[in-house]
């Protein structure tokens, strides 16, 4: 009744009225849409985003016993020195964010090149940063010559000489690697939820936990990640995955296999409303309880969904940010927290999920001119709310 009577007032409010040729669901669709989007703008429009002092990012976290980091790419870091500046500023951490892919190191079967990644590194060590590695392995982000090249006789064999060899050229300078990144897919409906990924068909499922071993035996010293994303919102799907992470982790910890934290992308939309903080926490603590630490390692918020007007679009993006946040850093085994960038010159979503107006979309903590946002401002106070670790 509630609904009918808002929808019949929005249509006309919002003059859909005159489309009735078009099926009632699609305009259904639509309103609730809109109506959606009126409710999350209102709800951000009357929050306060005032920090108390300053202090960056890196340092306010650190006071918290946690970590303040942003991915990083060596193009524009080596290219761009208002970024570098901010980066050295505000983080405590960095992450390659395409450098230590398979298809940036591997020109060739039997070549590496670390060239890039090793200028990161480099970078990290001169200002003092930890220096963190992304992703051992991975279905995506592969050279043209691996799918001409991998085969059953082989994958293995080429998966343990990689791993062993960039593991062993960073090692004593790595904070944390994401040895596997998304592994899980649901969707993929096997028993095991694992996805149908060329690792999986060449090697088989005990291709994780090759991984991991090897990944310890090469660095004993170095913290191994298993990343993945969409686990964080109440639908079928995201529940379907945290049960499914849950599982995997479970039986890496039963077989004693060398994994010491889950990293939790966090690619947010500033369009979902489905986010459910008492089911989320259970996540972190069920994942806390089989002894892993928690890494927020890519997080973002999509704003190609929200209004042009920046004064309603970036109290939004804030808003995510900071419920987001608040929730996670509530669980003491969260260790970390990474923003996919750091500014919106430099964001995939640029060219992954672009704005239909042409605007510059306005998704990490710092604009294009490497000025504070609001979505600074809202990592900001989640970092001075968090209790001390
Ligand atoms: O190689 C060219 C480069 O020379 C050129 O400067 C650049 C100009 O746009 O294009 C480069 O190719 C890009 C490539 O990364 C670099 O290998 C592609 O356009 C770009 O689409 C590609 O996407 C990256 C993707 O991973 C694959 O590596 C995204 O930027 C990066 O944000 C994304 O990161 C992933 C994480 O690894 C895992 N989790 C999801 C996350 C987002 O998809």
């Amino acid at each position: 009744m509630l609904s009918r009577k808002i929808f019949g007032r929005r249509q006309t409010l919002l003059g859909l009225g005159g489309l009735a040729g078009i099926g009632a669901s699609v305009i259904g669709t639509e309103l609730n849409k809109q109506y959606k989007l009126r409710q999350i703008q209102r709800d951000s429009q009357n929050r306060n985003f005032k920090v108390t002092s300053n202090t960056a990012l890196g340092q306010r976290a650190a006071t918290k016993g946690l970590i303040y980091g942003a991915a990083v790419r060596q193009y524009a870091l080596s290219s761009d020195t208002k970024l570098a500046e901010s980066v050295v500023y505000e983080c405590k951490m960095i992450v390659p964010e395409w450098e230590l892919k398979w298809n940036y190191l591997r020109p060739t079967p039997t070549s590496f090149n670390f060239a890039p990644a090793d200028w990161l590194a480099d970078f990290s060590r001169r200002n003092g940063l930890l220096f963190r590695g992304h992703t051992l392995v991975w279905h995506e982000a592969l050279p043209i010559w691996f799918p001409k090249t991998i085969n059953s006789k082989n994958a293995r064999q080429l998966l343990l000489e990689h791993i062993t060899t960039v593991v062993k050229h960073y090692a004593g300078h790595i904070h944390s690697w994401d040895v596997v990144n998304e592994a899980i897919d649901p969707r993929d409906r096997r028993s095991d939820g694992l996805k149908n990924t060329p690792w999986l068909q060449f090697i088989g499922q005990d291709y994780i936990e090759i991984a991991f071993s090897a990944a310890a035996e090469s660095d004993p010293n170095t913290l191994l990640v298993y990343n993945d994303y969409g686990l964080q919102y109440d639908t079928h799907e995201h529940e379907a995955k945290r049960n499914a992470v849950l599982k995997l982790l479970e039986n890496l910890k039963s077989k004693d296999i060398p994994i010491h934290a889950l990293g939790i992308q966090s690619h947010l939309s500033g369009y979902e409303t489905r986010f459910n903080p008492d089911k989320f926490k259970k996540f972190l603590s069920e994942v806390a309880s089989l002894g892993l630490k928690i890494l927020i390692t890519e997080m973002d918020v999509a704003d190609n969904k929200l209004p042009s007007d920046i004064k309603f679009r970036d109290p939004i993006v804030a808003g995510v940010y900071e419920d987001y946040l608040s929730v996670a850093l509530e669980e003491p085994a969260v260790i970390s927290v990474l923003t996919w960038g750091l500014s919106d010159s430099y964001t995939w979503l640029s060219q992954n999920k672009p704005r239909k107006d042409q605007a510059t979309v306005r998704t990490l903590p710092l604009d294009t001119q490497m000025r504070r946002k609001l979505a600074w401002n809202a990592i900001a106070r989640a970092f001075d709310k968090a209790t001390k670790r």
